[in-house]
């Protein structure tokens, strides 16, 4: 049997993979084990080179946090798939991926519970100001006991409003009404069914129209996907609505906020405080006054990044597309290739 001949009888097929971010030492081993596999990161000048020639040939790509936009998927003319290591797939050019028939796959799932811990954490911290007063301890500045002036808000009993209610909306939800005892009101394009998707939140989460979201918040979390309908949706408009005093999270996509209009509402308007693990630009630029804004607690989108965690998303990434290469549906398949 020539080899040719092995691999049209039912051997698997090798492909080329080019995996464009760190992939834990057990997932990129699957992924040689049975593809010809090139790691090449196009964010390190030194692999330039060797990433765009992989990329030519590349039938599969895995990775994540780096643009897959139309002009370097022109470059990869043999794609078949492309398994993103998020959830979120707003760096990638949905529409010439479903044009070409590429199928894109992402990580739903796995990582809803660490990010609903993380926007949690910035909710503690933002009202309870621990940063700032950890920073005092650090700094030798505890010299007698804190005043009101340093005193923070309550988190349990504050009603709860959720921009966005998906799998990590939901599990926010989880949190401040079963933990914390909190009110939870939200908005969504749609209600989601109680009964069906979330029981434990029947009669405890609420769909309400934003503005009545807006008014009656005491914290605004903002876990909405980047599109055309979210971009800049969070601007001046909607923080002036919100109820004075209250506290703004973004643990979903930087560019979904107006960063210039959450300063201004700061530092001019009755905000008080906000935390941020996202932000339009990442990493943040240096010269960014939410960078160093006092009551702004900025954190470098570490939404779902335990090992646990990451190494679960790599997990399912590297699954994904071995099933789509092998011509099978994906576990998480995003958007299926049939133009
Ligand atoms: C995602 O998976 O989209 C998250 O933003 C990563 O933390």
């Amino acid at each position: 049997m020539t080899s040719s001949h092995a691999v049209q009888s039912g051997d698997a097929v090798r492909k080329h993979v080019l995996v464009f971010r760190t992939l834990p030492p057990d997932q990129l081993a699957r992924l040689q084990a049975a593809h010809d596999v090139t790691v090449a990161d196009p964010r390190k000048p030194e692999e330039r080179p060797r990433f765009d020639a992989a990329l030519a040939q590349a039938q599969g790509l895995i990775g994540a946090s780096f643009p897959v936009d139309a002009a370097l998927l022109a470059r990869a003319p043999r794609l078949e798939v492309v398994s993103s290591i998020s959830v979120g797939v707003d760096n990638y050019a949905l529409d010439v991926l479903q044009a070409r028939g590429i199928v894109l796959c992402h990580t739903p799932g796995v990582l809803d519970e660490t990010v609903a811990d993380s926007v949690f954490a910035l909710l503690m911290a933002t009202s309870r100001r621990l940063v700032e007063l950890s920073q005092l301890v650090r700094e030798g500045h505890w010299n007698k006991n804190i005043g009101e002036d340093l005193f923070g808000s309550d988190v349990h009993g504050k009603t709860l409003g959720l921009l966005g209610f998906g799998r990590i909306g939901q599990a926010i939800a989880r949190r401040a009404a079963l933990g914390f005892g909190m009110p939870v009101i939200y908005h969504a394009r749609r209600p989601v069914d109680l009964a069906t998707q979330a029981p434990e939140l029947q009669g405890k989460a609420e769909h309400v129209p934003l503005p009545a979201l807006l008014a009656r918040s005491d914290f605004v979390v903002a876990m909405l996907p980047l599109s055309d309908s979210t971009r800049g949706m969070v601007n001046a408009d909607l923080l002036a609505a919100m109820k004075p005093g209250a506290i703004f999270i973004n643990g979903g996509r930087g560019a979904t906020v107006v960063e210039q209009d959450l300063l201004h509402a700061l530092d001019h308007g009755t905000l008080r405080a906000a935390g941020l693990d996202v932000f339009a630009t990442e990493p943040l630029p240096l010269a960014s006054p939410l960078r160093t804004h006092p009551r702004v607690t900025p954190l470098p989108h570490i939404g779902s990044a335990t090992h646990d965690t990451r190494h679960a998303m790599a997990a399912l990434a590297t699954t994904n597309l071995l099933q789509a290469l092998a011509g099978e549906r994906p576990a998480a398949v995003y958007n299926p290739a049939h133009p």
